[in-house]
């Protein structure tokens, strides 16, 4: 049995005001049950965040790290420096960071690995875009996204990590994966790591990403493979953001 996991991508939105208003919704609001609740910050808010969370039941990330550990990269972040701050999760590999920042697999392998090295859990992002999926090519897409990571870091190192899967046409958009074309692509990428290890394989948390708000959510997650949601506009909406955890229930 998988744990399920909530997990909330903020991406560049936020103030103090709001961070902390948002944090204290989920703090009142949240029952704690089965499923794992993280918050993934942007960087200034995360000495903010771990002041608000230490103590409660919602763990709290980042949505990028360096692969580098220290030394003259000047706007780069480490994993270390996230660890300070109480870090657990670190997103990589996001569509967004491959499309606008050029972000490649080898570089999302290198970050992936120090981030394991750290004991940290990554939750590598994977999809394919429209074309992509129009063309036929979604399983070999995700699939070569997955393969580079798992060639480069070892099969093992996924029993420390979450994967999510966002269609990169469905991520702010308003268009959902349908629960099958969502489950077809989380057994897709289950049958892929178990050819090489079937125990990891059953282990690892597959996440879904993409316009999931409360009133889909709880049709996507009781798909078998689907272990919960990586959530972007929903997650800056406590209410919204709660509803999701509850669904993963
Ligand atoms: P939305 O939920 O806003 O579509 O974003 C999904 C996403 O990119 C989470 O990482």
């Amino acid at each position: 049995m998988r744990t399920p996991v909530v997990a909330g991508n903020w991406k560049m939105n936020g103030s103090k005001s709001t961070v902390t208003a948002l944090l204290q919704g989920l703090k009142q609001g949240l029952n704690p049950g089965r499923a794992s609740v993280v918050v993934c910050a942007p960087f200034p808010f995360l000495g903010l965040v771990a002041d608000e969370l230490s103590g409660s039941a919602i763990q709290w990330g980042a949505q990028n790290a360096s692969q580098y550990p220290a030394g003259a990269y000047t706007g780069e972040v480490s994993v270390g420096m996230l660890q300070e701050f109480g870090c657990s999760h670190v997103i990589l590999g996001h569509s967004e960071r491959r499309a606008l920042f050029s972000e490649q697999n080898e570089q999302i392998a290198a970050k992936f690995m120090a981030v394991i090295d750290a004991g940290l859990t990554p939750i590598l992002c994977v999809g394919e875009t429209l074309e992509q999926r129009e063309a036929g090519t979604t399983a070999q897409v995700v699939e070569e996204q997955l393969m580079a990571v798992v060639d480069a870091a070892g099969v093992i190192a996924f029993s420390k990590a979450i994967l999510a899967y966002e269609p990169v046409w469905a991520i702010g958009t308003g268009r959902t994966a349908s629960p099958q074309q969502a489950q077809e692509v989380h057994e897709t990428l289950r049958k892929r790591l178990a050819a090489v290890d079937g125990a990891v394989a059953d282990k690892l948390p597959i996440l879904y990403g993409g316009s999931v708000k409360a009133a889909n959510a709880a049709e996507l997650f009781a798909c078998p493979d689907i272990d919960g949601g990586l959530i972007g506009g929903a997650s800056l909406d406590a209410e919204a953001f709660l509803a999701i955890c509850h669904a993963a229930e």
